[in-house]
């Protein structure tokens, strides 16, 4: 079974063709093609994604990203064609829909509608999945979401947790803003950390010791805001206090779901998970722990094809009509 899946929706344009073999968690998923246009540089200097910008570039790309994909295979033969319905930004999303409704039509295959959030959870199975084992504490860190998930089985979960107010890659480009670092803030704080003394400044652990799995990251980002007002710049030291600080909260409270639970793995998933000084934490945490960990390649962390196209397998399917706000 081929699928073209098509996802807009944020600030890439990315389309992937995959073959998928088997069922449910056994699947086994071939990429056959993959394009992704990024409009960072059309947003960079907005500092933040730009919503109509985003549908104008979206509808400009798709139609060069889907000959893209043509040009890597022999064969273009999808038997179905999935699409992102949200949540995401409004217009942003509609553009792929759009797209999707009329190629479905043109080509006379059936439209499959995609929780992009099912995506990034879904990218943990595209390969090695084999050593993922239940119940699986599922970490969801994007730029518009942090929730904490228990999973039972690969169509069977439960949100035990999430934030309250900012998401923790929004936090990241909101402080690497303050730090005068380009978006998207994320990767630039993780390089500037590097030379920083992650116990440099003591900035707060929001909500760390309190007995749910809720996240808040707004009163951090404002710690480092009143911080920068009184002290020098110092952009290392703030990136790897500001890091180290929130990634305390997500492992803490990864790990006492897992002992709650009696979880056997960890999965980690969204635009933040390309984070590689957090990855090594929950390396270590796994190992100490004897748990399974797993976390997509770095490519497909951020936002992509191939992820929506692994969820259209995997997933639920969703009606074909762009939904803003839909969650896990
Ligand atoms: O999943 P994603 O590509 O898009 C959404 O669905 O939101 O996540 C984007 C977010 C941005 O906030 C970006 O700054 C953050 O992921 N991000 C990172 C890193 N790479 C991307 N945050 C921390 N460290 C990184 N290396
Ligand atoms: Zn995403």
């Amino acid at each position: 079974m081929k699928t073209l899946a098509i996802e807009t929706s944020c600030d890439e344009t990315a389309l992937a063709l995959i073959e998928a073999k088997g069922k449910g968690e056994k699947t086994r998923f071939k990429i056959l093609a993959e394009a992704i246009a990024s409009q960072i540089n059309v947003h960079r200097p907005f500092g933040g994604v730009v919503p109509h910008l985003a549908k104008r570039e979206h509808e400009k790309n798709l139609p060069i990203m889907l000959e893209e994909i043509k040009s890597q295979v022999k064969d273009f033969s999808p038997d179905q064609i999935a699409v992102t319905v949200g949540p995401g930004l409004e217009p942003a999303l509609w553009a792929g829909v759009n797209f999707a409704q009329e190629l479905a039509k043109k080509m006379d295959l059936p439209l499959i509608g995609v929780n992009h959030l099912e995506g990034h959870v879904f990218s943990n199975w595209l390969e090695d999945s084999e050593q993922i084992k239940f119940p699986a504490v599922v970490l969801v860190i994007s730029g518009g979401h942090t929730i904490l998930l228990l999973m039972e089985s690969i169509n069977k979960w439960k949100k035990l947790g999430e934030t309250r107010d900012d998401a923790i890659g929004e936090a990241f480009d909101k402080v690497a803003r303050m730090l005068d670092l380009p978006y998207p803030g994320g990767p630039e704080i993780e390089k500037m950390a590097h030379e920083g003394d992650p116990k440099a400044i003591k900035f707060p652990r929001p909500m760390i010791h309190d007995k749910n799995y809720d996240f808040s990251f707004s009163g951090l980002k404002t710690s480092v805001l009143y911080h920068l007002r009184d002290h020098k710049k110092e952009v290392a030291h703030v990136s790897a206090s500001f890091q180290e600080a929130a990634f305390d909260v997500l492992t803490k409270k990864t790990l006492k779901a897992v002992e709650e639970f009696g979880a056997k793995s960890i999965l980690l998933c969204g635009g933040v998970a390309a984070n590689k000084t957090l990855q090594n934490r929950f390396a270590e945490i796994a190992k100490k722990e004897g748990l399974n960990f797993s976390v997509p390649q770095l490519k497909y962390n951020t936002d992509n094809g191939v992820m929506i196209a692994v969820a259209a397998h995997l997933g639920k399917h969703f009606p074909l009509e762009a939904d803003s706000s839909l969650n896990l």
